[in-house]
Parts: structure tokens; C-alpha cells; sequence
């Protein structure tokens, strides 16, 4: 077997319009019925070699590129990093080397490339009542935990806060504290301003009944009045 490759190698460099001279590895092609050397990465091949001439190579241009030698006519379209896919250029494309494209800042790579990422997916965020137990990074997403006890988090921070205690702060507390949000306070009432406000409503509610008795009374008697006439 490699008596037999060896044989082809020396027919390709001999007879086959390879160079002999050259120091870069021949991958060789076959086209009908002769062998020519492929053209280096970065090269298409402009013309197959024939019986007297090498195989011609011209660069890829215009954002096309070859990464491998070989006896395409035309190069590959680059790559292009669709943001939409939360792609952005990591390393441009260049005639030997297709672009890389890497994350977004916000988003994890779904399908990993060698160096770089084909599709990603924005970072979760977390409910109300989670918190952020592990922030996303490029490779993996956000993970939640549920608050418990009594704290709460409104699915952006990184750990659950205890409810605000209202008595220490020496405050009245007008809305209990749930997982997803604090608790709310308001002003002390003193109980002396409790006590006028008390009196004052009272006062106020007997002028009422006595002032509503007293319409009632009259209307009464100016309807008997107009009756008895
Ligand atoms: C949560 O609270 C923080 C700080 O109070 C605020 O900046 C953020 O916008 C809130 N997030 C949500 C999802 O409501």
C-alpha cells in the first residue's frame, strides 16, 4: 500500500505538472484524465493545469474565502452574524478563514462552534418572588430561585431582602410583605390624635342626626298642613 502511494506521489510530481519545488503540501486533483495541484486556501482555481502549464490560482474576494487548498472555481460566501440570532463578528472573515461570530452581551451560545457560536438565545429573566441565583454567561442561561420565608425579590436581584420591618422603624405597617414585593409603611398615629379624631366624628355625627331629625320633623308637619287644607 505505501509502495503503491509512493508510486503515485512520484507519478504526480514527475509527470503530473506538480511542482517538485514546491514546499507547500500537494493536495492534488484529478480533472478528466489529468492530476493538477490544488490551489492554496485563500485561491480558486482560475484555470486547471495542462499538459504544460500549473494549475492558476487568483485570491477570493468581495467576503468570500477559501479555508482549505482545493480545486473549487469559486470561494464561499462568509459567514454573516445575524444579531437577530444574538450574533455579533468576533473575528472578521478574511480570503483563508471564514467569520467568527461570537455572543451578544445578554445572551448564551445554543450551538457552539470551535471558536465561536452559529445561534444564541437571550438570558432568561426571573419571576417575581426569584432571584437571580446564577447570572447567565455566554455559555449558560440565568438560573431562578424562589425567595422563602420572610423576603422578597422582584426577579432582578441577586439574593431575596428581608420585608422592611415596621415597628422597629417605628412605623405603622399598611401592606404585609409578599415574595415579590416589600412590605409598606406609613406614619404612627398617636393615640391622642386617634382620640380627636374620634371625638370630632362623633360630634359631627350627632349634628347630623339632630340637623336630619329636625328636617324630617318639619317636612312632617308642613305635609299634614297641606293635607288637612
Ligand atoms: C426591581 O427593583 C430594582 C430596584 O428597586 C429596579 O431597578 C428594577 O427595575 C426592578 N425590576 C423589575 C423587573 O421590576
Amino acid at each position: 500500500m505505501a509502495q503503491f502511494e509512493s508510486f503515485i506521489w512520484t507519478i504526480h510530481f514527475i509527470l503530473l505538472n506538480v511542482d517538485p519545488c514546491s514546499t507547500y503540501d500537494p493536495a492534488i486533483y484529478k480533472i478528466g484524465d489529468r492530476y493538477c495541484r490544488m490551489c492554496l486556501p485563500g485561491y480558486h482555481v482560475h484555470s486547471h493545469c495542462t499538459k504544460s502549464t500549473f494549475t492558476s490560482c487568483v485570491p477570493c474576494i468581495d467576503s468570500t474565502f477559501l479555508d482549505e487548498p482545493s480545486d473549487k472555481t469559486t470561494c464561499n460566501n462568509c459567514t454573516t452574524c445575524d444579531p437577530g440570532l444574538g450574533l455579533m463578528v468576533k473575528q472578521p472573515c478574511t480570503p483563508s478563514s471564514d467569520t467568527v461570530c461570537g455572543t451578544l452581551e445578554g445572551f448564551y451560545c445554543l450551538d457552539p462552534t470551535k471558536d465561536g457560536c452559529r445561534a444564541a438565545q437571550r438570558h432568561s429573566s426571573c419571576l417575581p418572588g426569584q432571584y437571580i441565583s446564577h447570572a447567565g454567561t455566554i455559555s449558560t442561561d440565568t438560573v431562578c430561585s424562589d425567595c422563602t420565608g420572610d423576603t422578597y425579590s422582584n426577579g432582578s436581584f441577586t439574593s431575596c431582602q428581608p420585608h422592611t420591618q415596621c415597628d422597629t422603624l417605628k412605623l405603622q405597617q399598611i401592606k404585609p410583605g409578599t415574595h415579590w414585593s416589600d412590605s409598606e409603611c406609613g406614619p404612627q398615629i398617636s393615640p391622642i390624635a386617634t382620640l380627636i379624631f374620634a371625638v370630632v366624628v362623633g360630634v359631627l355625627a350627632v349634628i347630623a342626626a339632630v340637623t336630619t331629625a329636625a328636617i324630617m320633623k318639619r317636612r312632617r308637619k308642613k305635609h299634614q298642613r297641606s293635607f288637612n287644607s
